[in-house]
């Protein structure tokens, strides 16, 4: 008998994933995304009540869903987290790596070794750790790992020199598990997204002397002319989990072409006297 619509799109069907920062943003979007094709996904975050996002999303099913509250600089609360999945589910296909933060401009004659240290327990080592308790979990489902990284590990970003280094680790630890897990059959990604439009942006931008300027050079950075939506890096992290199954190792850019256009970038001169 043919697929029904439904089924087919039901991509990741009793699949169970792991979503760290699932209450807002890009992984709020992510457990909507995973539950609408039929996952059961643990997200957490570590606000101490998310109940009723926990209950509107397994209410719109047609997956099912558990919060549980986990700071992710926590390694007692990541053990508990994966516990809990393993407690409620059986198993692990996928762990999102996710929960992160962009401090408001930085510069290094302004910041801290401390400030450093908490950002990198945050964006970095909070990764490695969840990934070290769910990949014994990984290696019996032959599952996948997708760490979410940012463009700027690339390509850097002014007054920001913490945040952008914990990004290109992302990245580079990415492509060395990918290197270590793949003779489990356990593959790890990371997607870079460029601008997207979250609560995060918003706090950024609520930081600046002029919002709206800022809010307007964010959207200008791409070539689409607009910010990314959460929704748009749900659907790739969906892809990198069920169908992208010949990816290990690959860093998707998710930018609208904002790494793209060689152009004027001097910070030194407003005008490029090279023509002249
Ligand atoms: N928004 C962008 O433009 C953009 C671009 C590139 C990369 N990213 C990355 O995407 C990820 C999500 O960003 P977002 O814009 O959706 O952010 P957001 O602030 O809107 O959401 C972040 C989520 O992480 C959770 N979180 C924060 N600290 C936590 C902790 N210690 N333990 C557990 N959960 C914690 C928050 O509760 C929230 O659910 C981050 O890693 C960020 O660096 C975002």
């Amino acid at each position: 008998m043919a697929a029904s619509g439904a089924e087919l799109s039901l991509r990741y069907r009793d699949r169970v994933a792991v979503i760290t920062g699932g209450t807002k943003g890009i992984g709020e979007a992510m457990v909507k995304e995973f539950v609408k094709s039929g996952a059961r996904v643990v997200f957490c975050s570590k606000d101490t009540e998310a109940k009723a996002l926990e209950n509107e999303i397994k209410a719109a099913g047609p997956g099912d869903c558990i919060y549980v509250c986990c700071d992710v600089t926590k390694e007692e609360d990541i053990k508990k987290l994966i516990e809990i999945t393993v407690m409620n589910y059986g198993q692990i296909d996928c762990l999102i790596n996710n929960a992160g933060w962009h401090p408001p401009e930085q510069t290094i004659d302004g910041t801290s070794a401390d400030d450093f240290r908490d950002l990198l327990n945050l964006n970095l080592i909070g990764y490695f750790l969840t990934a070290k308790y769910a990949l014994p979990h990984l290696r019996k489902t032959q599952g996948n790992i997708i760490n979410i990284s940012s463009l700027v590990g690339i390509i850097g970003q002014k007054h920001a020199i913490p945040y952008v280094a914990t990004k290109g680790a992302v990245t580079a630890m990415t492509k060395a598990m990918a290197v270590d897990e793949s003779r489990h059959n356990v593959r790890i990604n990371s997607i870079s997204p460029g601008n997207i439009w979250t609560p995060l942006w918003e706090e950024l931008s609520s930081h600046s002397k002029n919002s709206e300027a800022m809010i307007q050079g964010g959207i200008d950075a791409q070539l689409l002319g607009r910010m990314g939506t959460a929704e748009e890096c749900a659907k790739a992290a969906l892809y990198l989990a069920a169908e992208g199954t010949f990816c290990t190792g690959i860093d998707l850019l998710l930018t609208g072409g904002a790494e793209l256009n060689y152009a004027n970038k001097s910070q030194h001169r407003a005008h490029s006297s090279i023509y002249h």
